[in-house]
């Protein structure tokens, strides 16, 4: 009885977090609308979880503007970004390439730091990285990478939205 009493507890506590986070979120997009440079994605249309990222920088305060096209590659190859960490969707936003399901909170970084760079990429489609969140699946940390010619470092880790 106790344990199921501590249970449903720790249940209403992560509920009651997220509703905070979510209204948090909403006031961060609210707030960041104005002054934040439009990013936009390319991505081919068979794809669908490009979609769920657009939706993840929307809700984070910026315009996306989305351009459609059968093959990203040529696109990514010309923008300098790394074989290793190719993605779906390559989107630019200032001076910057952003490739793959990186969270909207790196790139806000990135745009605040502005450091000498090509951008910043997550490899791959990690489960649980923005657009990628797979019902009953947790979450499972991932690198963002910044790149630039010849050039990657580790810029930050996260597990789904959030840094860790
Ligand atoms: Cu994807
Ligand atoms: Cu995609």
């Amino acid at each position: 009885m106790h344990t199921r009493y501590t249970l449903t507890r720790r249940r209403l506590l992560v509920g009651m977090a997220h509703a905070a986070l979510a209204a948090s979120a909403i006031t961060e997009a609210a707030a960041a609308t104005e002054g934040l440079p439009r990013v936009t994605v390319t991505r081919d249309p068979n794809c669908g979880c490009c979609i769920a990222w657009v939706e993840h920088m929307r809700a984070s305060g910026f315009a996306v503007e989305v351009v459609e096209i059968d093959d990203v590659v040529p696109l990514k190859v010309k923008l300098g970004v790394p074989e290793a960490l190719m993605s779906c969707h390559t989107s630019q936003v200032g001076s910057y390439v952003i490739e793959g399901h990186v969270p909207a909170d790196a790139v806000k970084r990135l745009l605040a730091e502005h450091p000498d760079a090509a951008g910043i990429a997550v490899a791959g489609m990690p489960i649980g990285s923005p657009g990628m969140e797979i019902k009953g699946e947790a979450p499972r940390p991932y690198e963002v990478v910044i790149f630039a010619s010849g050039r990657q470092n580790v810029f930050a880790r996260y597990r789904g939205i959030f840094r860790i």
